[in-house]
């Protein structure tokens, strides 16, 4: 099979069958065609949960064979769990960094309380890019002044000192936030501003632009394509944050103008946006179904073999699910396994140690056996079959590699990331060592350029979160990231450095211009950070040594 097609065909198949399967399985409607699907609210968008499954499927597997990204074990796995995920309403779980004692939104609310009288409140704060952009004056202004709905502007043409207090008021106030992130600036204070505020859990309207590609001007300037890169993964990890609070992010400003009138007229959030407004609602998107793929993983790793027994496979089951494999389905998977008949084995005692299972069995057998619901297994199996014909030439098995657990760590090592990114391995990884300390180190596994559920998940179990801007990265995402863990009120420490005329980036030297923008955003995150009461240093031992701090004090 040539890798490069194949891998195009699978991904293509398996968005397809997962399309398929959200459809027959959770929609009110069974047998809908798919051509209806766009309008149909009960088909959520599961972009993120594919992303996610074909990288923790790579990094189960070799480099070599990463071009099958998903064996039909691993996709029976992912797609069960995602259908019962959807079935229970599974609520989302606090992060273990949180801090319960200064809570982002109660802290807003008595802000907001504070402030509310003693200036005006405007309905709709216009956040995001500003010149050379004119989206407010000739798209947004007149539309909110047709429909009579209260705006603050911020972008003027005499700027003067006093602004800073009478936009800070206007921000903290109005009821919604419109941000517009256009191709022609680079954002980074915008995306920065935004993600917190997702983070703050404030109603959110974002519209989202797309950079074209190296070379497209900024400013005049074109931009080259490690900063195209940049701006690009900073602008997918505000989107990401964004709809990981189930808020959508829109692609058209009218249309986002048309549903930011309706979330005032009505009263309503972002989330509660669907269908009717053309939007495709996110539900559950902080779903970590990665996750029980690697400890189903590293269980079968433990045991040091290509295949296990089923007496092997019933523990690792156990572990798994916490559940047990019934008698009944013991007997089940034996009687498929020896190509026997059901009343063969009745009364006799089940052969557990002589059956073999290969890891994709394994998977199968959780997926397969964990649902008790009858009605939706038979859904399952003529689900299963038409899929396995679809799939079944891409099918190898493949040997596995250990990864990491996503057990609780103690600090997690955020921010800039990059080949000549060394502060993790130099610094803080031999300090945590020498205090006994354990760590997530995102760097160390391959980077998607996605912020998956998984690696939200690796944040969510760490008890501090550490994020260091360097001055030898524009580190867009990297602070976009950390604001908005510090909006959603958790335990974060930061080292942000200032880029300067002598740094280099990645090996580049930056234009004026483009200094300003990222320093701009250093700015802000720190402006920030400080209001809330987050650590701040420039000296990357000094934020190490305080994330220590914190954790042994904790
Ligand atoms: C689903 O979300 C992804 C990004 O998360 C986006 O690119 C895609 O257009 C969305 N699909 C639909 C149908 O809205
Ligand atoms: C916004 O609403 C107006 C008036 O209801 C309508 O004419 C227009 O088509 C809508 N635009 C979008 C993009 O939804
Ligand atoms: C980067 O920041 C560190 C810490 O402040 C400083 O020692 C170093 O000189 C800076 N490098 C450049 C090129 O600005």
């Amino acid at each position: 099979m040539s890798v490069g097609v194949g891998a195009t065909k699978v991904k293509a198949a398996l968005y397809l069958a997962l399309v398929l399967v959200s459809h027959c399985c959770w929609g009110p409607a069974g047998g809908r065609v798919l051509g209806q699907s766009y309008s149909d609210p009960h088909l959520y968008n599961i972009t993120m949960t594919v992303h996610e499954m074909l990288h923790v499927a790579r990094e189960c597997s070799t480099r070599e064979a990463a071009g099958h990204l998903l064996t039909f074990g691993e996709f029976c796995l992912f797609t069960t769990e995602l259908r019962q995920c959807y079935d229970r309403e599974i609520p989302r779980p606090p992060p273990l960094s949180k801090l319960s004692d200064k809570s982002c939104v109660d802290k807003k609310r008595s802000e907001r309380k504070m402030s509310a009288e003693s200036s005006p409140k405007y309905e709709v704060f216009l956040g995001g890019s500003c010149n050379p952009t004119t989206w407010r004056q000739n798209v947004a202004i007149p539309m909110l002044r047709d429909q009579g709905i209260s705006f603050y502007n911020p972008q003027v043409s005499h700027w003067e000192e006093e602004l800073v207090e009478l936009e800070y008021k206007a921000k903290q106030t109005a009821s919604v936030l419109f941000f517009v992130f256009d191709r022609n600036t680079r954002n980074v204070a915008s995306m920065i501003e935004a993600a917190y505020m997702a983070g703050c859990r404030r109603k959110l309207v974002v519209v989202m632009d797309s950079y074209t590609g190296p070379g497209q001007l900024i400013n005049g300037e074109a931009i080259s394509e490690q900063e195209y890169e940049d701006l690009t993964n900073g602008l997918h990890t505000v989107q990401d944050v964004v709809e990981c609070q189930g808020i959508p992010v829109f692609g058209e400003i009218n249309h986002a103008l048309n549903c930011t009138a309706k979330i005032l007229r009505e009263n309503l959030h972002p989330q509660d946006l669907g269908a009717e407004d053309h939007v495709q609602p996110i539900k559950y998107p902080y779903l970590q179904l990665g996750d029980k793929l690697i400890k189903l993983h590293d269980a079968f790793v433990n045991t040091n073999s290509e295949q296990i027994t089923l007496a092997e496979a019933r523990v690792v089951y156990k572990v798994v699910t916490n559940k047990d494999l019934t008698t009944e389905e013991l007997r089940d998977i034996v009687a498929a396994k020896k190509g026997k008949n059901i009343q063969e084995l009745n009364g006799a005692e089940l052969p557990l140690n002589e059956v073999y299972l290969t890891f994709d069995e394994l998977c199968c057998i959780v997926a397969e056996f964990k649902n008790q619901n009858l009605e939706s297994r038979r859904l399952w199996d003529v689900f299963t079959h038409s899929v396995q014909k679809v799939l079944g030439w891409a099918l190898p098995r493949r040997p596995l590699r250990q990864i990491s657990n996503t057990g609780g760590r103690d600090i997690y090592l955020g921010g800039s990331m990059g080949n000549r990114v060394t502060w993790r391995e130099t610094v803080a990884i031999p300090m945590l060592l020498k205090h006994g300390l354990s760590y997530f180190n995102p760097a160390a596994g391959a980077c998607s350029g996605r912020l998956l559920p998984m690696e939200a998940a690796l944040m969510e179990h760490s008890r501090v979160l550490l994020f260091v801007i360097t001055n030898t990265t524009r580190g867009v995402s990297a602070m976009a990231l950390a604001s908005h863990y510090i909006g959603l009120g958790c335990n974060v420490v930061l080292c942000v450095q200032m880029i300067t005329d002598e740094s280099l980036v990645n090996g580049e030297r930056l234009s004026r211009s483009a200094l300003k923008d990222y320093n701009r955003g250093r700015s802000y995150l720190t402006d920030q950070a400080n209001k809330d009461g987050i650590p701040v240093f420039i000296n990357i031992q000094e934020a190490v040594e305080c994330a220590i701090s914190k954790c042994l004090t904790r």
